[in-house]
């Protein structure tokens, strides 16, 4: 029950519970979202989206990097909306950076808007993630980098890998899960990025190209 709701909150987080939430995300995935941002190999004219971006930190820091092109995220979420608004004022002032309220499964852009697209812990609360897999690869340019970081299905009980995990607002995937659904929307060249450092258990990645 209680795991449901936490899961609920993470999914989309609202109201104060959301906010704390959301302060809690902006610490906790910090390596995560740092390890995505570098694998990403963010240039200063790239044209980088985020979708799920929660508390913000991660495209605060692509836009520091791609300081001459043009940074978008959409999240469902507005708690997390008004979050990373406040964390990312400068940045959205100066016209390189647009925070958008929207679903993964429809996306605001034109097609092939974006080089480089990403999402962290996100896909696993997705109504119906083939379709915001296609969305991702229709707004990337053709060669365009697709990363999507997880905890990976396997590792959410490591004590027991058999035990079942998830709930009914939460499904963890494997990497060879996710590698088959980027295929199965159109992407190519899908591989699977890890940290050597298991202590860093969700510097997991699956990268893939339009
Ligand atoms: C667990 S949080 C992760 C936030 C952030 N990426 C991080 O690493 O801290 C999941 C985020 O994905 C967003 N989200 C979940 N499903 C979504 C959907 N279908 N469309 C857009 N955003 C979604 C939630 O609102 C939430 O902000």
């Amino acid at each position: 029950m209680f795991q449901r709701y936490m899961d609920s909150q993470y999914r989309r987080p609202t109201g104060l519970v959301g906010q704390w939430i959301g302060r809690k995300m902006l610490q906790q995935h910090q390596p995560e979202n740092r390890w995505t941002v570098n694998l990403l190999d963010i240039q200063p004219t790239d044209r980088v989206l985020e979708i799920g971006f929660g508390p913000g930190f991660a495209i605060q820091q692509v836009a520091k990097l791609a300081f001459q092109g043009f940074v978008a995220g959409v999240d469902f979420s507005k708690a997390m909306v008004s979050a990373a608004s406040k964390l990312n004022a400068d940045a959205i002032d100066t016209g390189r950076l647009e925070i958008h309220h929207g679903d993964a499964e429809r996306l605001p852009f034109a097609d092939s808007t974006f080089n480089k697209a990403f999402s962290i812990h996100s896909i696993y609360f997705w109504t119906n993630p083939a379709a915001a897999l296609r969305e991702m690869w229709r707004v990337l340019e053709p060669d365009g980098t697709v990363v999507l970081t997880i905890l990976p299905k396997e590792r959410w009980n490591e004590a027991d890998p058999d035990a079942p995990v998830g709930t009914p607002e939460c499904k963890p995937y494997t990497g060879a899960e996710l590698s088959v659904m980027l295929t199965q929307a159109g992407f190519t060249s899908t591989a699977i990025k890890s940290d050597a450092n298991r202590e860093y258990r969700s510097n997991y990645s699956v990268v893939a190209r339009k």
